[in-house]
């Protein structure tokens, strides 16, 4: 069966670097030669406007997929004119608007914080008023790592905010003073079959994922059952077949949904050594209707991302219970080139002992 993957970045290679034992091929499209993906199957370089490159990557595939959730929708709208695209175009279109996931949140009885679009600075300002200071300001589209997003504490800082942004749909958002943050990463198979991963715990630096732990500290379970509920309501709305991730706030021991990933989510590497069965494979699975993997922890396990810094692989792999995951990126700061998990009762200490080796720049 050959896959073809939107997308030539760590995901699609991890995606790939799972699927291959499952007698899975793979193809991907990107703009770079350097895609990470380059090295684990054929490689298609083109722009997502030229359609004939398009076509080409199209041609003789048996299932498309994505890993990059701002692959053009025209884009995988063509593909998926050819080939069927799992998850759905649709679910892709949706993960790509903050502010259609957020309704779809509401939509289907998962709790959020207020928020209002503003699609013009008067807008901005009256948005402002309606929910009052502090706020967060984001670009609807084209967000990730906390790029495009502004902190609204002042009045003055309103003022300049549309054009701060560059002049683009906006969401407005309360800012919420969180206890912390969680995920959690699910997969919905070809006949509706699902299943959830343990709740997962993360911590930003900057607006970057650093670290994820898992299972994350859940009294009685009930906060992991309920993220999974959510999770299983939004894949059945949209009819999604594959991994997807939700982010939550927990605020006063209760779960706001932040946003949603329509693809295999960072905070869900962890699977790949702290699981029987990792995210990449069942998202493999799904896609290909094969039966979905098991998804308990096999024990505790924190994952820790290497951004703009890649560490000694000698003093890493000394660590007990560590795994190094290196993607093939060149450097640069605040570039994610790698990850490691650390799984079983160091995992915590050797998390530490990561971050140390291996300094944010
Ligand atoms: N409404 C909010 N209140 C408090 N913190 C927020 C809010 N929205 C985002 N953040 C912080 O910024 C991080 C990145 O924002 P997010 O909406 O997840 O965008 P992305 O991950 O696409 O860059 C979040 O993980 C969180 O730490
Ligand atoms: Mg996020």
């Amino acid at each position: 069966m050959l896959v073809g993957v939107l997308g030539g970045g760590q995901l699609g290679r991890m995606l790939a670097m799972a699927g291959l034992p499952l007698g899975l091929r793979f193809r991907f499209f990107d703009p770079s030669p350097e895609a990470p993906a380059r090295e684990v199957g054929e490689l298609v370089v083109g722009s997502f406007d030229d359609a004939q490159a398009l076509d080409r990557f199209s041609a003789g595939l048996d299932v498309a997929t994505f890993e990059f959730e701002n692959v053009p929708l025209a884009a995988a709208e063509r593909v998926a004119g050819r080939v069927t695209m799992h998850p759905s175009p649709r679910a892709l279109a949706t993960g790509q608007d903050r502010l259609s996931e957020k309704m779809l949140f509401r939509e289907v009885g998962v709790g959020v914080h207020d928020f209002a679009p503003a699609g013009s600075d008067a807008e901005v300002r009256s948005a402002a008023a309606t929910l009052g200071l502090p706020l967060i300001a984001k670009t609807r589209r084209m967000g990730y790592d906390g790029k495009g997003q502004k902190v609204l504490r002042h009045e003055a800082d309103v003022a300049v905010c549309w054009a701060e942004l560059g002049g683009v749909p906006l969401l407005l958002e309360r800012l919420v003073p969180f206890e912390r943050e969680v995920s959690v990463v699910a997969c919905r198979g070809v006949g509706g079959e699902f299943a959830a991963y343990p709740l997962t715990q993360n911590t930003h630096v900057r607006g970057i994922l650093r670290e994820s732990a898992a299972p994350a500290a859940d009294p009685g379970g009930r906060l992991g059952e309920e993220a999974a509920r959510h999770a299983r309501r939004i894949m059945e709305r949209l009819g999604y077949v594959g991994v997807a991730a939700v982010e939550f706030f927990v605020r006063g021991g209760e779960l706001l949904a932040n946003e949603m990933a329509p693809r295999v989510h960072n905070s869900g590497h962890w699977t790949i050594d702290g699981c029987q069965c990792s995210q990449f494979e069942n998202h493999c699975r799904a896609i290909a209707g094969l039966p979905l993997g098991p998804t308990a922890a096999r024990a505790p396990s924190v994952m820790v991302n290497l951004i703009g810094h890649v560490p000694s692989a000698a003093e890493v792999l000394r660590l007990p219970g560590a795994h190094l995951h290196l993607y093939g990126k060149a450097p640069r700061p605040g570039r994610k080139v790698g990850h490691v998990t650390l799984v079983g009762p160091d995992a915590v200490a050797g998390a530490e002992r990561v971050a140390a080796l291996s300094p944010i720049t």
